[in-house]
């Protein structure tokens, strides 16, 4: 298959005519079953007609998914909410009304409009309305409903800019829309409110603390940030290995000089090895470490910029075929919470404590 590959970048926020006729005709294609990678806020997404279940079985395809792991459907007004779903509980409006359009992402009881094939078979459905401009269009003109995944094969980082996405769909798909790069650059917090209280499923931009001050008591699947608990997380996506960088990911914990001083020291016997070896770190320490390809998050206090560059750094190292990874650890609560469970996850929860092992 041909993909076409089209670049509309909005300016100060606006569309001009011509990029809104590319909208138009890329929305059509969705309308006809059609594949479109589109960006958002938080990352590209791979967009389907959501109640077309021929397109959900195609979104899996392109992406070589288990088809168990069910998708997004993305909206462009709260009030197309409504056909989507069995009943719209108050908590719903509240958190639409405080973070939509936005990196939110709420779990309802779906209604037979829905296909099982965009749900994974479950009865509830993930509805998220993103604010970006060219997603707000593009859904707009597909007929209201885009199922949209993240626009990486299985198993690879979420791409921040066109450039993955096209190394990972050229040919796959029909349209790839190069928005630049994304704002966020971690995909959206997930709120499920079929439960009392609301849990979150997966962290993001949204924090906990955000969504406690607007809805009160919220929880937290225990998964998260640990893979001790016995427990299946219950984002049916997030019990894969996600976000896995070629090379093999090590997090280190400690204080910062200890742990720069770790790296470094493992660092040296890996390249005696035979290894290249590539660290993530802050700016704080940037200049004391030693490795064959060093990316600075930026500072520690930061927490914006390293949410923003992380997937990029992970998929980086791929491209410079790096093979040993050792990355600082980050705070774990507000943001630090979703940053640390995207690494963890890109690391298998392979943690090295040297609080604990010294
Ligand atoms: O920021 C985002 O959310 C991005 C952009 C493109 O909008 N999308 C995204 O989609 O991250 P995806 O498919 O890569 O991740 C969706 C996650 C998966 O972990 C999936 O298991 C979970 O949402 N999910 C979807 N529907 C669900 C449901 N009904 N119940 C529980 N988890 C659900
Ligand atoms: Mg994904």
């Amino acid at each position: 298959m041909e993909t076409r590959i089209i670049k509309v970048q909005a300016e100060n926020g606006k569309l001009s005519a011509v990029q809104e006729t590319e909208l138009e005709w890329a929305g059509s294609i969705l309308q006809q079953g059609g594949l479109v990678a589109f960006p958002t806020e938080t990352v590209y997404g791979l967009g389907g007609d959501a109640l077309n279940p021929a397109s959900s079985q195609k979104i899996y395809a392109a992406k070589g998914r288990p088809s168990d792991n069910p998708l997004i459907i993305h909206i462009c007004r709260f009030e197309d909410i409504y056909p989507i779903v069995e009943f719209v509980p108050e908590e719903a409006r509240k958190i639409a009304e405080a973070f939509w359009p936005g990196p939110l992402t709420m779990i309802l009881p779906k209604s037979d409009k829905v296909p099982y094939e965009t749900t994974g078979g479950l009865e509830t459905v993930a509805i998220r309305m993103p604010a970006h401009p060219v997603a707000e269009k593009l859904i707009a003109h597909s007929g209201g409903y885009v199922a949209a995944p993240s626009a990486n094969t299985s198993g690879k980082p979420s791409p921040t800019v066109a450039k993955y996405v096209i190394e990972d769909m050229d040919g796959k798909i029909d349209v790839i829309i190069d928005g630049g790069e994304v704002g966020i650059g971690l995909e959206s917090t997930i709120v499920d409110l079929t439960v009392s209280p609301p849990q979150i499923l997966r962290p993001g931009y949204i924090t906990d603390a955000m969504l406690t001050e607007v809805l009160g008591k919220v929880e937290a699947d225990v998964t998260i940030l640990r893979n001790d608990s016995g427990q299946a997380p219950k984002a049916p996506g997030m019990k894969y290995r996600h976000y896995a960088p070629q090379g093999e990911l090590v997090i280190v914990q400690g204080s910062p000089e200890a742990v720069a001083e770790y790296i470094n020291l493992q660092a040296q016997a890996d390249r005696r090895a035979g290894e290249k070896v590539g660290v993530i770190c802050t700016e704080e320490l940037a200049a004391v470490y030693k490795a064959d390809v060093l990316k600075c998050v930026g500072s520690r206090l930061d927490e914006e910029a390293i949410a923003k560059h992380l997937y990029t750094f992970l998929r980086e190292f791929d491209d410079e075929k790096v093979t040993r990874i050792y990355s600082e650890s980050f705070a774990t609560d507000g943001l630090g919470q979703a940053i640390m469970n995207r690494l963890l996850k890109a690391a298998g929860h392979k943690v090295v404590d040297l609080d604990n092992i010294l």
